[in-house]
């Protein structure tokens, strides 16, 4: 029973535009502690991303993915780095269908440089990049 109830509270709290404002204003009200929800993740990458005019994204720690999920329609490259196997294995099913979607299993710290350096031989990019084009997100 208590299973169901927090089950409908996490899908009114995450999915819905009236759950995502009280999710904000009570994170708010409590004087913003770490981590933000995650509406409030999204809309500073939505506005980074506007800001910037950043067409890349890139994620250390892809978890099951929801991030990543949600940075779908601003971006036309995202690339996602997971320590663990599982969750690497299951985000690998979940975005099979992204192109635009690239998966790294491992550390960071090491994959990192593969990821910048797929992105740059990357062909289907034409138009190049720069520093600015980036959104790094920090494991949180
Ligand atoms: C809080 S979750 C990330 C949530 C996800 N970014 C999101 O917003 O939906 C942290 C994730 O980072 C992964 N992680 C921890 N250390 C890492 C590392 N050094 N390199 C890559 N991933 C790491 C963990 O396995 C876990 O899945």
């Amino acid at each position: 029973m208590i299973d169901i109830l927090s089950c409908i509270k996490n899908i009114l709290v995450d999915k819905t535009s009236i759950g995502k404002k009280i999710a904000l204003n009570h994170w708010v009200k409590r004087g913003c502690p770490i981590p933000p929800p995650h509406v409030y993740k999204i809309q500073t990458i939505r506005e980074y991303s506007k800001q910037y005019h950043s067409n890349y994204f890139v994620e250390t720690g892809t978890f099951w993915g929801t991030t990543l999920k949600a940075s779908l329609k601003y971006f036309r490259y995202l690339a996602s780095v997971e320590l663990s196997k599982e969750l690497y294995h299951k985000a690998q099913i979940k975005f099979k269908h992204y192109k635009k979607v690239h998966l790294y299993n491992g550390d960071s710290a090491v994959a990192l440089t593969d990821m910048l350096g797929d992105f740059v031989l990357s062909k289907n990019d034409s138009i190049g990049f720069s520093a600015k084009d980036f959104i790094i997100r920090i494991v949180m």
